[in-house]
């Protein structure tokens, strides 16, 4: 049996459990947050080449489930065409999966915790604790033009979804961004700007971990 997502992962070696051979190494996870189209896929493609994380975007893991024919489908399509919160059960197993299947010990969780049911349902089953939270704050004008323009043929880049996507993140997803704010976790990164100029605000956040690349 593999380990349970907890503080430590083992390394890829098998020898999961007991043995003196074990390497343990701290899982390092940091949440990714913002609004509908704040850049934060962009900007986690650009934190994994410099800093070595794997980047867990929930939206395409719950799109990717879609396509896998999972018999939760139909419903996950049905939310995200809603903009609504798929049930954190559906989401939490997947970025559980993924981090297991990842073999890295450092991760950026993107678009996750999206509400306090998301948020306590990770912490109940995984037992980690973020490092920090990297906030993207962007004015909707902004984002609802970002996502127009967006081109990927995502059910939910229409203007009807956009604005419900909108008042899910202002009702419930900044729940979580002043949950954390009141202990102190949140980086908070003016978005509205040019990708590079965001970027290197984010390389400063990340600077004590080291670049890689
Ligand atoms: P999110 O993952 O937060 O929804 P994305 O990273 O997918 O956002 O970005 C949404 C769209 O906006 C993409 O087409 C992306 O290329 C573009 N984009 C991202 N960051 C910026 C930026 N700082 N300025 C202008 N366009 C951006
Ligand atoms: O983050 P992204 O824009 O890719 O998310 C797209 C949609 O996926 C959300 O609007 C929502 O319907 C669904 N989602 C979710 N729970 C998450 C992340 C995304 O239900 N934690
Ligand atoms: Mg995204």
């Amino acid at each position: 049996m593999s380990p349970a997502i907890g503080a430590t992962f083992t390394d890829d070696s098998g020898r999961a459990e007991g043995g003196d051979l074990v390497t343990e190494k701290e899982v390092i996870v940091i949440f990714v947050l913002g609004g509908p189209g704040s850049g934060k896929g962009t900007q986690c493609g650009h934190i994994v080449q410099h800093f070595g994380f794997t980047h867990l975007s929930a939206g395409d893991l719950l799109r990717a489930e879609i396509n896998s024919g999972s018999e939760n489908g139909t419903m996950i399509q049905n939310m995200i065409k809603e903009g609504k919160i798929v049930p954190s059960e559906v989401t939490v197993k997947l970025l559980q999966r993924a981090m297991k299947e990842s073999g890295n010990h450092k991760f950026l969780i993107d678009g996750f915790p999206r509400n306090e049911e998301n948020r306590a349902a990770f912490e109940e089953v995984t037992k980690i604790v973020p490092e920090f939270i990297l906030f993207f704050d962007c004015a909707e004008e902004e984002m609802e033009r970002r996502l127009l323009s967006r081109n990927e043929g995502r059910v939910d880049d229409n203007i009807e979804t956009i604005r419900k996507r909108f008042k899910v993140f202002l009702e419930s997803s900044m729940k979580v961004v002043e949950y954390y704010e009141s202990k102190g976790k949140v980086h908070k990164v003016d978005a509205g700007k040019p990708i590079s100029d965001v970027f290197d605000a984010v390389k400063q956040i990340f600077s004590p971990f080291g670049e890689v690349n």
